[in-house]
């Protein structure tokens, strides 16, 4: 079963982006071959570029290989270093009709914010759908706000194969069951635009210091606490054995400790949850040309891949002639 999935570099990572979707996609690579690459092209519709991009890049490819992607069982890499892709999307730009993206929401909801349209904001979704059918997953793991992104791919690859015979792959979409939205320190879904986010990476004081902003509710340090819906709690939760659980409940009924004291409890057991990615970090982030190394054999490995496919395709396009 082959699996693909892009991933925008989008700066630092947060707790929600680990339990809702990276702890899945390293957990797949056991039983799929896992095709994973970060979509650089991508971050450029919305407004990246220059210096910037190039750091958000490194930035992803050292966070993602710290956190658990694994170049011996997947294949990694930077989709500008695949150019076949830009090829394929221009191809299948003639196999899209305006009107389906038109209705594409993503397009649809940032210009209703008032984000200036480009082109590349509105033909997103075709180089989405080159990044996924150049190489024939089966399944592309995604979250809701995907869905349709994969839709429009599988209706240009239909489009594309009534003219040209069965050459695209179909994919299907697989919805990433998100283990539970992850609360932010304001309770709302953490999210890097609500501003409410817990980093996965950073100093330990940082760290402290965002924690001790959860909001909590107001009681007196000898009362007993509620721990359901304590935003405390739910964060904690994800990072608990069943065990410690019920010891923190119990901390939360017993009374005689303040929030103050969950939330420092929270950073400690966050800090060692994510001590051994820590190291990996470290290690990646002082060794850039390693990563640079997984990156390029990555490419190499992807193009192997996507070659005879984009042959076929220029020969049957009559771009090869
Ligand atoms: P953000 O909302 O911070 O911009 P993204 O939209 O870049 O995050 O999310 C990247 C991935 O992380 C998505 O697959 C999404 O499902 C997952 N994710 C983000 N925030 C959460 C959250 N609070 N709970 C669960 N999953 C999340
Ligand atoms: N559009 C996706 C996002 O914003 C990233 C992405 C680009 C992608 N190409 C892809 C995801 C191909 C899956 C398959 O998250």
């Amino acid at each position: 079963m082959r699996l693909l999935t892009g991933i925008q570099p989008s700066g630092d990572l947060h707790i929600g982006n680990y339990f809702g979707s990276i702890k899945q996609m390293v957990e797949a690579q056991k039983n799929s071959e896992t095709f994973a690459f970060i979509a650089n092209y991508h971050a450029m519709s919305s407004g990246n570029g220059g210096e910037r991009l190039a750091k958000l890049t490194m930035q992803a490819a050292t966070d993602f290989l710290a956190l658990g992607i694994d170049p011996t069982k997947s294949i990694f890499w930077v989709q500008s270093d695949v150019k076949e892709v830009l090829e394929l999307y221009w191809i299948l730009s003639g196999f899209t009709p305006m009107g389906l993206l038109e209705r594409a929401h993503s397009y649809k909801d940032k210009t209703a914010k008032g984000i200036a349209a480009n082109h590349s904001l509105f033909s997103y979704p075709v180089l989405m759908a080159a990044d996924i059918l150049l190489f024939s997953p089966d399944t592309v793991p995604v979250g809701k706000d995907q869905i349709q992104h994969v839709e429009i791919a599988r209706d240009i690859a239909i489009k594309f194969n009534n003219e040209y015979g069965d050459v695209l792959k179909i994919p299907e979409f697989k919805i990433q069951e998100e283990v539970a939205t992850v609360p932010g320190t304001d309770g709302q879904k953490m999210s890097k635009s609500y501003g409410n986010t817990v980093n996965i990476f950073g100093e330990e004081k940082t760290q402290l210091k965002t924690i001790k902003k959860i909001i909590t509710q107001n009681v007196a340090m000898e009362d007993s606490k509620e721990y359901e819906g304590c935003n405390v709690y739910n964060m904690a939760k994800l990072f608990l054995s069943d065990k410690e659980l019920l010891e923190l409940q119990e901390r939360y009924k017993r009374g005689g400790e303040g929030h103050g004291h969950f939330k420092l409890y929270l950073a400690d057991v966050m800090w060692e949850y994510f001590g051994e990615f820590r190291e990996k970090r470290n290690y990646f982030e002082a060794n850039q040309n390693e990563v640079r190394a997984i990156l390029d054999e990555g490419a190499k490995k992807a193009k192997e891949i996507a070659l005879p496919l984009m042959e076929k395709i220029r020969s049957l396009t009559g771009i090869r002639y």
